[in-house]
């Protein structure tokens, strides 16, 4: 999972880039509305479109601030539950509930009269959403398939039962187990927390049998339910969306390839580059329909990300694993907003309310999505400043802003690029239909190039300093 919640009380970590407004997260403001009904901020039915339906978003980061964008412009009120008033999405929303989305209570009274509750995030207990579902409240996505998002172990029992290709793994409850597992797979041990990590929080890679033994220890002592998996040689990681609608519509988008830095997503290029040859293409292909069953038959609605590693088998060819999957715009899946005819914010909604799916027909031959995340430390060049440095250089640059206070690795907001409809030449396009009107797709170097910039223009929003050293005329 890409995006930590918080909740009233909760402590933040210290390296959150979670979603909640910096200082706000565990706030007096955040605790005090949670805590006494009476305080919270109530629907605010002047912020309803007349006639228009209703969606209440359970969370408060930029997933559900995104949604929200989506949400004005197709005339529909999107309410939150959020932890504080100023958490990322709770600054851009009309209809804002404060509260704990661990507090039935609270959960009930954001979705009353809403055509469909949804989430920006999976950890909404799923006796809660199974209450109100007893109760008569569209639930979209519902909690059985759900628990596929929220229980990496339940979701590799599952998908390895559907044939799915998932890596080796082993439930962890003892020490025993995981250096058994380690001598299985030859010391190439991938170790996870099962449920509540995110941005590769709650991942570990032991190295050798004795550092695997002690880091189990130490985390079974904490409480911490585990599973084990082979460690994958990767080429590349990709993400394969799907949006689902619950009367069983489904649209994909072409596969994306991102780029992970220390398990947090830094970039995505879609669709995923691909070299034209009969085995890169079929990798694609099959990643695509994986998505599209996997919604299928886990029931999804909404979007789902299937996050893949692509590796080589045996004998060279590559072949494709899955790694986790999310039910809920995913950062993989940013660059719709700028280079695909529907953008996975829309399609969401669209989704979850059980209304006709839009076209993922690409606007551009290729979209570069560059993730900003807080430095080291906080540059004193003020972010609007940053932000005219980077049109300045680069016009083409769409530039989206968070609203989140900074902190190191944090998602503060992201970058694309777009390469302009017919400056495209050589190459495919993998899927021809979907190609803007074209039939060749970028070069190689045309995409490295684009890669670069979108890189350079977020490394600028990150710390004020152009990495290749460009200075203005
Ligand atoms: N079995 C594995 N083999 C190799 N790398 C892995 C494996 N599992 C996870 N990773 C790396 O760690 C990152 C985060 O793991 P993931 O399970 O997606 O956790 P999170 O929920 O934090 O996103 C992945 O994107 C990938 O880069
Ligand atoms: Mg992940």
């Amino acid at each position: 999972m890409s995006d930590a919640p918080a909740r009233p009380g909760a402590d933040p970590t210290p390296a959150d880039p979670g979603t909640t407004a910096g200082s706000t997260a565990g706030s007096t403001a955040g605790r005090d509305a949670g805590s006494a009904a009476g305080d919270w901020r109530l629907a605010r039915p002047e912020a309803h479109a007349p006639g228009m339906p209703l969606v209440t978003v359970i969370g408060d980061g930029q997933l559900a601030r995104m949604t929200q964008q989506a949400g004005i412009e197709l005339g529909l009120t999107v309410r939150l539950l959020a932890a504080a008033p100023d958490a990322s999405a709770a600054q851009a929303t009309g209809d804002v509930v404060l509260g704990d989305y661990t507090d039935p209570a609270h959960v009930r009274a954001v979705a009353a009269d809403a055509a469909a509750v949804t989430f920006d995030h999976e950890h909404v207990p799923n006796e809660i959403l199974d209450e109100l579902i007893a109760d008569g409240v569209n639930v979209q996505p519902q909690p059985s398939a759900l628990i596929n998002a929220q229980d990496k172990l339940v979701m590799r029992r599952r998908l390895r039962e559907l044939g799915a290709p998932v890596p080796p793994f082993l439930d962890i409850t003892s020490v025993e187990d995981a250096t058994g597992f380690h001598d299985a797979v030859d010391g190439a041990v991938c170790l996870k927390a099962r449920r509540g990590g995110y941005d590769g929080k709650g991942v570990w890679f032991p190295e050798g049998r004795e550092e695997t033994a002690s880091l189990v220890a130490d985390l079974l002592e904490q409480g911490v339910p585990l599973m084990a998996e082979k460690k994958v040689t990767l080429v590349r990681e990709l993400s394969a969306m799907v949006a689902r609608r619950p009367s069983g519509e489904s649209v994909a988008w072409p596969v994306v390839e991102s780029v992970q830095r220390d398990g947090v997503c830094a970039e995505a290029v879609a669709p995923a580059p691909c070299d034209g040859s009969d085995g890169a293409r079929a990798v694609l292909r099959d990643a695509e329909a994986l998505a599209v069953d996997v919604a299928r038959e886990l029931g999804v609605t909404g979007v789902l990300a299937v996050e893949l590693f692509e590796t080589t088998d045996d004998a060279g060819q590559p072949q494709i694993i899955v790694n986790e999957l999310a039910m809920r715009p995913h950062n993989t899946g940013h660059w719709t907003q700028d280079g695909c005819v529907t953008s996975q914010f829309e399609q969401h909604l669209r989704a979850v309310l059980d209304r006709p799916l839009g076209s993922t027909a690409l606007t551009a031959p290729v979209t570069v999505m560059a993730n900003v995340l807080g430095g080291a430390t906080d540059p004193a060049t003020p972010l609007p400043e940053r932000m005219d440095e980077v049109w300045r250089r680069f016009p083409g640059a769409r530039i989206h802003v968070y609203g989140k206070e900074w902190r190191p690795g944090r998602k503060l907001g992201h970058v694309t690029m777009t390469l302009p409809v017919g400056v495209a030449g050589g190459g495919v396009v993998p899927s021809p239909e979907r190609g803007a009107g074209e039939t060749t797709g970028p070069s190689e170097e045309q995409v490295a190039t684009l890669r670069a910039q979108a890189r350079l223009a977020a490394g600028y929003l990150v710390d004020a300093e152009w990495e290749d050293g460009w200075a203005p005329e």
